[in-house]
């Protein structure tokens, strides 16, 4: 008789090295049923274009025509990059033939992207930021991609993808990729926020830290002050507020993945609020603050437009912005209470003079 096989004791590393992205997802979700195949089947791809990304990042300074603008602009207004171009394509080749999503929504697309062979089977949406910070890129500092799930509800060829003029709530899944010193990505499918480090050597994103909260209150302030004068009076009373008192500390580096993963993780706030010119400020809903938004409260923090849960806007186009303030949720109401008081201000000097 064959005595049963019994393991050497490698314990704990191999268990933490065995822990991929799409093992992790079964982990939670606890079978092995439909969804829960389609939801790890969807992470490995998005894994994949993060591996994709990484790779090219990691040497565009080497290769012909990695870096730089197009001479385009998007659909936003804003100058596109060649590597926003690679990355977004990155995402479309990743989801292609894989049955799992018919539609993609992304930064640089202005209509979302039809993949006709992945529906009716593939009922999924993926909205993203391909890259995100992008006057990064071409000096070699930090970027990420953003990423958001949703079920698809709308008729496969409907342009205007109506459907995905939804709450933040429909999420099924969000995240994002940063692209730092090593390449980490943070998701959450609704159960707790779990970050993974990618290991070069295996190809693999092994699970470095898992149910990351985020502190109730921390010393970050993540704002682009070069905006001071654009800003409403109770902003600006905010960041004189953090000016006078001890314990705040600046920190902005001009890609929102890396300032929200700090916060994260060290506790803060990061605010990108609404300017004269443009009172809905500069980012997008659907593939920037609503993920974000999604993953911080998934955290234990809170993301605000400073009126409302940013989870609770409903966008009226897909690439509608609202102002964002996020991260610890003592940081986020300190935030808020000057936007009331401010409110509050204006509304009996308007009584008063009446
Ligand atoms: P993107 O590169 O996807 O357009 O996003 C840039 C965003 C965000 O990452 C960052 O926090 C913010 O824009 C920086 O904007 P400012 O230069 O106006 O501060
Ligand atoms: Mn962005
Ligand atoms: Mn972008």
């Amino acid at each position: 008789m064959v005595d049963a096989y019994q393991p050497l004791d490698h314990g704990l590393a191999l268990d933490r090295d065995c822990t991929t992205l799409s093992r992790h997802v079964f982990q939670q979700l606890q079978n092995f049923g439909p969804d829960a195949q389609d939801l790890s089947a969807l992470m490995n791809r998005i894994a994949l274009a993060g591996k994709l990304i990484a790779r090219r990042l990691s040497r565009a300074g080497l290769m012909e025509g990695a870096l730089g603008f197009t001479g385009e602009v998007n659909v936003q207004g804003e100058s596109v990059k060649k590597m926003d171009v690679y990355a977004n394509e990155v995402f479309i080749s990743a989801f292609k033939q894989s049955g799992l999503v018919c539609r993609l929504a992304s930064e640089e697309m202005e209509k979302p992207y039809y993949i006709p062979e992945n529906c009716p089977i593939g009922r999924y949406t993926l909205l993203y930021d391909p890259i995100d910070g992008s006057s990064n890129v071409d000096i070699n500092l930090n970027v990420g991609s953003i990423f958001s799930i949703r079920q698809q509800e709308g008729e496969d060829t409907d342009s205007t993808a109506r459907d995905l003029l939804q709450n933040g709530r429909k999420q099924i899944a969000a995240g994002y990729i940063l692209y730092g010193p090593s390449t980490v990505l943070v998701y959450s499918i609704g159960k707790g926020v779990h970050a993974f480090t990618l290991d070069p050597s295996l190809g693999e994103f092994i699970l470095s830290n898992e149910n990351v909260q985020i502190p109730q209150h921390g010393p970050i302030y993540s704002v682009n002050e070069g905006n001071f004068w654009q800003w409403d009076d109770s902003i600006r009373d905010y960041i004189r507020y953090v000016h006078r008192h001890e314990g705040y500390t600046a920190r902005y580096s001009g890609a929102l993945v890396g300032d929200i993963h700090r916060i994260l993780f060290q506790g803060g706030v990061f605010l990108y609020p609404g300017t004269l010119k443009k009172p809905e400020g500069k980012l997008r809903l659907l593939y920037e603050t609503a993920p974000l938004a999604f993953l911080i409260e998934q955290a234990g923090g809170r993301a605000s437009t400073g009126t409302q849960e940013i989870l609770d806007v409903v966008p009226d186009r897909i690439h509608a912005r609202t102002p964002l303030i996020i991260g610890s949720k003592e940081d986020v109401a300190l935030v808020e209470s000057f936007i009331q008081d401010k409110a509050r201000e204006r509304e009996e000097k308007f009584a008063a003079s009446r």
